[in-house]
């Protein structure tokens, strides 16, 4: 199991619509072993699949509190089937560190999915199960917590965003062969 690198806004690799999963073979198997991994190491409630670069439809979610056994779920290929009511929930993300955002979403959802064998299942969620659902199922799309929230907030969340990055570049590139430049 490795970690992998997850992705931080404005990577553009969050913004590409993720293609259906076929393939559940070992390759497939490693990929859910390194997100698992990848998500618990972050201490992460969900990881998808675009957030370490691999553009295939799928996440993982363990909504379990750090007191209760692990729920460890893998959704492939799924679908929102019903949606009822509206819930705002604050959110994180683990390719936006440090920022946390009231979101608006439906308070109960029913998913149809592929385990991590492919076997579809169809399941009810509430709470914050159905909130890491939809939240995951974005990122398969492309869309990211920032393309939910109101135009202050949005300019807010980019500028804090892109000082981190600047912020990134210049401690990385304070290594010593710069010192060689003319
Ligand atoms: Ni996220």
């Amino acid at each position: 199991m490795t970690i992998r690198k997850i992705l931080h806004y404005p990577d553009k690799r969050l913004r590409v619509r993720a293609e259906p999963v076929q393939d559940f073979g070992p390759s497939f198997q490693q990929l859910i072993e390194d997100m698992a991994e990848t998500m618990y190491a972050a201490e992460g409630v969900g990881l998808a699949a675009p957030q370490i670069g691999v553009p295939l439809r799928v996440f993982v979610v363990d909504t379990a509190r750090e007191d209760e056994p692990s729920e460890f779920r893998v959704f492939a290929n799924p679908q929102i089937l019903e949606a009822i009511g509206e819930v705002r929930w604050e959110e994180g993300c683990l390719s936006f560190p440090g920022i946390r955002e009231e979101i608006e979403r439906a308070e109960c959802v029913r998913v149809s999915a592929m385990d991590r064998n492919g076997k579809p299942f169809e399941l009810w969620a509430e709470g914050l199960l159905a909130i890491a659902i939809q939240h995951e199922l974005d990122h398969l799309n492309g869309t990211l917590i920032i393309d939910r929230v109101g135009p202050i907030r949005r300019r807010l969340i980019h500028r804090e965003m892109m000082k981190a990055l600047e912020a990134e570049r210049a401690s990385s590139s304070r290594s010593p062969e710069l010192g060689l430049r003319r």
